[in-house]
């Protein structure tokens, strides 16, 4: 069984955060479609530390591990990338954010698999990528766990991100 199926057996995850509600506002960009957050079995199974979160909530506190996180308040698509990067981008808006991932190329993403050519650009682009069962749940800021409607796949750019994959031991990484 892959560890994806074992964590969804298991009753709750063990450092889930809770977080202040924030209300739905336009005008900065929030919206709740976007404040799904990457449960920590991800990176406690990749084993990897990140240089920057380019695309990270303003008023949470995430499990991802990283140095540097941008907010909506940085703009993290308009900023510089350095370094190992995780992506898990606004889900209302993602292809800006894969193309900027492909370019810089050194990184991990976690994205809605789906038929956009941004998706195709990305599975071409990957070193590595591997399928998530759907019933990944993600974080709400509420701190609850809730699945997606689309399946999800995590793409790895660079050697080392990819040994980060098969290290997390979620299925076949292509
Ligand atoms: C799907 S969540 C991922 C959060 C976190 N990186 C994780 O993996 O748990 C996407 C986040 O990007 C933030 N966001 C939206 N637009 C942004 C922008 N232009 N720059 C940086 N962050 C942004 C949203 O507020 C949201 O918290």
């Amino acid at each position: 069984m892959y560890r994806l199926d074992v964590q969804a057996a298991e009753a709750g995850h063990s450092k889930e955060r809770i977080a202040k509600p924030v209300k739905s506002n336009k005008r900065s960009g929030y919206t709740p479609a976007n404040e799904y957050y990457t449960p920590d079995w991800i990176f406690e199974g990749m084993g990897l530390r990140f240089d920057l979160d380019v695309c990270s909530p303003k008023d949470h506190v995430t499990a991802v591990p990283a140095d540097k996180f941008y907010t909506i308040d940085d703009d993290g698509l308009a900023s510089d990338w350095a370094g190992r990067v995780w992506m898990n981008p606004p889900y209302s808006s993602p292809t800006d954010w894969i193309d900027k991932f492909i370019d810089h190329s050194n990184g991990i993403a976690l994205v809605a698999m789906s038929r956009s050519k941004a998706f195709l650009r990305l599975w071409n682009a990957a070193d590595g990528i591997v399928a998530l069962t759907s019933n990944l749940t993600f974080i709400t800021p509420e701190g609850k766990k809730k699945g997606i409607f689309m399946p999800c796949a995590l793409a790895a750019i660079g050697a080392d991100n990819v040994e980060a994959l098969r290290r997390l031991d979620c299925g076949a990484v292509r």
